[in-house]
């Protein structure tokens, strides 16, 4: 038999999955898919608004949609993070004679080198992407080359569903927006209903699950660090009219990749065709700021372009930076915990004025990098030229 595995949070499982496990199973001609709710996934943010129970039923009621479809308790049952190559062990070992299928959607599709023992899932089934419409299917293709290049058997697969995601059906529910119910079916409707799912308290806040991934990705003195810039800079959003959610969402955010190796952030650039400039080339601390929001946007589902774009410039900063990327970018420097021969100075000024602290750390960089004989990055001299010339135009520069 072919089969595949799609596996996913499900929460809530609706019409865009069904479409595209359907969509997979006519493309390949599977016989089966395995619809597999994760438990604690490793990868995606945990938005967990339903039990794994819920998340399973309603699977279950998605799947009396088609005689091919199937529901699997595997990862759910499995206690703590549920890897995929354990999975994929699980299965062919269970149905040795089956052919494998792994689907994945187009954002996953590319981060798959990176995951955990990547080559033994390779070797266990065909990675199969999901494009849906002309740039996905040029992306997927680029990348599935690659992997191909390196033994893997993958298949880029078009595929029309409509777009759902599960995160704003949340938030229709949860503000009684009735829309809601056309995008999953109708048995799925009535288990959301009678079970008041994903009203209220069940969401857990954003930043609490972030926290819970950067505990799982970066070492304790950097998890530490994180929490310190994430209030750091909402106390600064407070003191200069910031906007001290996203402050304090972007200063957590900033190191995600700090304590992630070279190998795999450069995977990373090379899957989401990021290219790196010629400094940071040679610079491979400059790498965790470059290639961050790729993957907060891509593997966390963070679309905000401000807070994206304050942890993009949190170690060169740039020329006319934001608020919210300047209280970012001081806010590393003066958290709790930093410590460095300026440090007191540095408070004393970020608290008086946000140019004269701008000025002094960028100073600070650029001094710092020279003695090293490091090359400094051209925004940074931007950001640098910026602000002496408005410093010395307000007459607080000599
Ligand atoms: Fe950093
Ligand atoms: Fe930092």
């Amino acid at each position: 038999m072919k089969i595949g595995l799609y596996g996913g949070s499900f929460d809530p499982p609706h019409n865009g999955h069904l479409a595209l496990a359907l969509g997979c199973a006519d493309a390949l001609g599977l016989d089966r898919v395995v619809l597999m709710p994760s438990g604690v996934s490793p990868h995606k943010i945990k938005q967990i608004g339903a039990e794994a129970a819920h998340r399973l039923a309603m699977c279950r009621l998605m799947a009396q949609a088609d005689p091919r479809l199937t529901v699997s308790d595997w990862e759910t049952e499995q206690q703590g993070a549920s890897y995929t190559v354990d999975t994929l062990t699980h299965l062919t070992a269970e149905h040795p004679q089956d052919e494998w299928f792994l689907l994945t959607g187009a954002d996953m599709f590319l981060t798959l080198p990176t995951w955990r023992r990547y080559p033994a899932i390779a070797r266990m089934c065909t990675l199969c992407g999901i494009a849906r419409g002309e740039t996905d299917i040029r992306r997927l293709q680029q990348a599935a080359e690659t992997m191909q290049a390196d033994g893997a058997v993958v298949s880029v697969l078009p595929v029309s569903a409509p777009t759902v995601s599960s995160s704003e059906l949340r938030d229709c529910i949860r503000s009684d927006d009735d829309r809601w119910q056309s995008s999953v079916p109708p048995q799925v409707a009535a288990y959301i209903l009678a079970h008041g799912l994903y009203r209220g308290d069940s969401i857990r806040n954003a930043d609490e699950q972030y926290i819970e991934i950067l505990r799982g990705r970066l070492s304790s003195y950097r998890f530490d660090h994180s929490l310190a810039v994430a209030a750091e800079a909402k106390r600064l959003a407070l003191r200069y009219g910031g906007d001290p959610v996203k402050a304090y969402t972007a200063g957590l955010l900033h190191d995600i990749l700090k304590d992630t190796s070279g190998e795999e952030q450069l995977l990373l650039a090379r899957q989401f065709g990021i290219q790196l400039d010629e400094v940071e080339q040679n610079a491979p601390k400059l790498w965790h700021a470059r290639l961050a929001p790729v993957y907060l946007e891509h593997i966390l589902g963070i679309s905000d372009p401000e807070i994206l774009s304050a942890v993009r410039y949190h170690t060169t900063a740039k020329a006319g930076m934001s608020l919210l990327e300047t209280l970012v970018f001081l806010a590393d420097f003066t958290a709790a915990g930093r410590d460095y021969p300026d440090v007191g100075v540095m408070r004393r000024l970020v608290d008086e004025s946000l140019d004269s602290a701008l000025h002094y750390s960028l100073s600070y960089t650029v001094r710092s990098l020279t003695a090293r004989g490091a090359a400094v990055h051209p925004d940074t001299a931007a950001a640098l030229a910026e602000v002496t010339l408005r410093l010395q135009q307000k007459g607080e520069l000599l």
